[in-house]
């Protein structure tokens, strides 16, 4: 029997732990951290995040705002928002959410965030501190991934570690955080030859491609652990034939779509000693890890660490 890593109960592990501390700001501070989010445009499932995050925040006691400037905001009217809200006092952490529409530089969003309330963990300069291995706020869903693997006493140290995909919001820092738990650590990427061979000499597999099912059996390890950070949703028939068995088939037949990992869900529960289900895997924990960050960054920036 497989271990299925249960993403649900470490998110409520972590946000239980926060609520202490949010406490202990309140007494000490005088005030709740603080949390700005900016949300351009009218993606849906950016407002469905957006709408989580903050009601995650409320539920905490985290005193948190939305900004949804005019979607024509140009990246200068942006970057003069952020400005304001990096000086005001009370806001502890600032979440672009992301994609921004097309005509915004989103780099240049990124970098005029204070780094200090980059709850996100996207600023150069928070890469760089992770990078080099010093503290500061780190990238929410690959943070997520570490406290999957340590709360169910996944060991890291010594093991190979494939992750696949490069991107600077999971890849790029999940592969930073796991070197920092002394994984040997290889990063793979569309252009990798023969990714399949490469993934089977992981201990530990880390897709996060967006690509729906794309790790299918030859790419698993038998008895490899398996951490699956791609959301899909699935629309179309034969590739839903291709993913899923047939109760799944039948839901997806009354919804007509399902959503699914990077990685084959039979094939990953059929071969891996554990693995990360979607949905309940990695997705809650991004939403944690962020009040985490927040929390965080209003006790650096108030004074009030905790073994302070
Ligand atoms: N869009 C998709 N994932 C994320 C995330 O973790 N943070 C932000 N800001 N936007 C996102």
């Amino acid at each position: 029997m497989s271990q299925i890593l249960d993403g649900n109960r470490v998110r409520d592990l972590i946000k239980a732990e926060c609520g202490p501390r949010v406490q202990r700001l309140h007494e000490r501070a005088g005030r709740p951290p603080g949390l700005a989010v900016v949300l351009v445009g009218s993606n849906p499932a950016s407002q469905v995040y957006v709408r989580n995050k903050t009601k995650t925040a409320s539920d905490l006691g985290i005193y948190s705002e939305t900004i949804t400037p005019d979607p024509a905001i140009t990246t200068e009217g942006l970057l003069k928002l952020i400005r304001v809200l990096n000086g005001r006092p009370e806001i502890d952490g600032i979440l672009v959410q992301l994609p921004l529409p097309g005509h915004i530089d989103e780099q240049a969003v990124l970098l005029e965030v204070a780094p200090e309330k980059d709850v996100d963990g996207f600023h150069p300069l928070n890469m760089g501190l992770l990078a080099t291995g010093r503290p500061g706020l780190r990238p929410c869903t690959p943070a997520g991934v570490i406290q999957i693997l340590k709360r169910h006493d996944i060991p890291m140290a010594g093991r190979n570690a494939v992750v696949v995909g490069r991107s600077t919001i999971v890849g790029k820092p999940m592969a930073l955080l796991l070197l920092a738990e002394n994984a040997t650590v290889t990063i793979c990427h569309s252009k990798t030859k023969d990714l399949a061979a490469v993934c089977r000499t992981a201990d530990i597999l880390v897709a996060a491609i967006g690509r729906a099912a794309m790790i299918t059996a030859d790419y698993i390890r038998p008895g490899a652990v398996v951490i699956d950070v791609g959301m899909n949703q699935v629309t179309d028939r034969a590739e839903a034939e291709r993913i899923f068995d047939a109760a799944k088939l039948e839901a997806f037949e009354k919804r007509g779509s399902l959503l699914v990992g990077d990685v084959h869900p039979g094939d990953m529960a059929r071969l891996a000693s554990a693995w990360t289900p979607v949905p309940g895997g990695v997705g809650p924990l991004t939403i944690a890890m962020l009040m985490q960050n927040t929390v965080e960054a209003a006790e650096r920036r108030t004074g009030c660490a905790p073994d302070a």
